[in-house]
């Protein structure tokens, strides 16, 4: 019986005009450029206009990435689309992405696990692809944190940012050593839910609420997850920190992705980081940072790249894909 694998397209980005630097923001809040960069990496970030939309940054991506695999949305039958900030409570930002594309077949949806939301909708994505059930998908990452953030705590809207990334996904028959995702894997742990969250929903306060969190609670156990999820899809194909040609972590942190990367032994000009251009920008993170390494040449056809993500839930997960 033949097998099917999803491959990669093409993948594409957007990133709202307006930018916010670090010196910007300390003239509102008591901080400094000195501080956020040796804490976080982070030097600016990316805020999206007023009346700009979680569904207006996704569309932006889904067309750069169309363009990028040279496709026609047409042929796209599935859109899987991961935000903690969506437009509205509902419908699914998904369906107004499908709208914009112009699309009436197939079907869209939102996936929600913050900031492992794009490593969760290309995992759901992979299993459609690979069942048979559809052709091509569009998986994409967008948020607007913005909109969440308490801009007078200054622990949290420092580290966050605005912003979309795509890839396009295809199902093609597998052939031994080819290209595509080639294994998922995905955890979950409610227990810590309150460690960070947002402080409101619609069957809790009727309010969209802020963004909470202890960070030093989310820094103690992001590296252990990371590095377990990471160690799952090495066993599950043979392959090591010494086989992979990439490493693309979500970006929330310099120090979480530099100690996640020295406790695996992966070499430090493997590692893709953006976070200092963008902050933490959740679901969109690591097709952020794909787009920018696919678009400066480093990642190559028949790479092999690593993605992983960890956040509120906990939930974490990791990817490993044949690029
Ligand atoms: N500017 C200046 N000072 C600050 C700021 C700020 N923006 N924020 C906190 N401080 C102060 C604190 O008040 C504290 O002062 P005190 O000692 O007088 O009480 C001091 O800095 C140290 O605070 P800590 O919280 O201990 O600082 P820490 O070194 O832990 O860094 C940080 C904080 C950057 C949030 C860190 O804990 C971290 O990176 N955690 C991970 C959080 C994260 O990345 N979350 C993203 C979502 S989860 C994910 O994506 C993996």
């Amino acid at each position: 019986m033949s097998r099917l694998r999803s491959v990669v397209r093409g993948c594409g980005s957007y990133l709202p005009a307006d930018v916010l630097s670090n010196e910007e923001l300390a003239k509102s809040v008591d901080t400094s450029d000195d501080w956020i960069v040796q804490r976080t990496g982070i030097r600016q970030r990316h805020i999206a206009s007023p009346g700009e939309m979680t569904s207006d940054l996704a569309l932006a991506a889904a067309r750069a990435a169309l363009e990028n695999a040279g496709m026609d949305a047409a042929e796209i039958d599935l859109i899987v689309l991961a935000t903690s900030t969506p437009d509205n409570t509902f419908p699914a930002s998904a369906v107004a992405v499908q709208a914009g594309l112009g699309l009436t077949t197939g079907f869209a949806f939102d996936v929600q696990a913050v900031c492992s939301g794009f490593v969760y909708a290309l995992t759901v994505a992979d299993k459609f692809l690979v069942s048979g059930q559809h052709k091509r998908a569009l998986v994409i990452g967008a948020e607007t944190m913005s909109r969440i953030l308490d801009w007078t705590d200054r622990t949290t809207c420092v580290l966050f940012g605005d912003g979309a990334g795509a890839v396009v996904l295809e199902a093609v028959e597998a052939v031994e050593g080819g290209r595509g995702v080639l294994t998922t894997h995905l955890r979950s742990d409610g227990r810590h839910k309150g460690k960070l969250f947002v402080d409101g929903g619609p069957s809790s306060t009727g309010t969209v609420g802020h963004l909470r969190m202890e960070g030093r609670e989310v820094f103690r156990h992001a590296v252990g997850m990371i590095t377990d999820v990471i160690r799952d899809a090495f066993a599950a194909t043979g392959e090591s920190a010494e086989t992979i040609d990439w490493f693309v972590p979500h970006q929330a942190n310099r120090r979480i992705i530099d100690a996640s990367a020295q406790k695996l032994g992966i070499a430090p000009e493997k590692v893709v980081i953006t976070v200092d251009g963008h902050g933490n920008t959740s679901a969109a993170s690591i097709p952020l940072a794909l787009s920018a390494a696919v678009g400066d040449g480093r990642i190559k056809q028949d790479d092999l790249v690593l993605l992983e993500a960890m956040g509120g839930g906990f939930t974490w997960g990791s990817a490993l894909v044949r690029w």
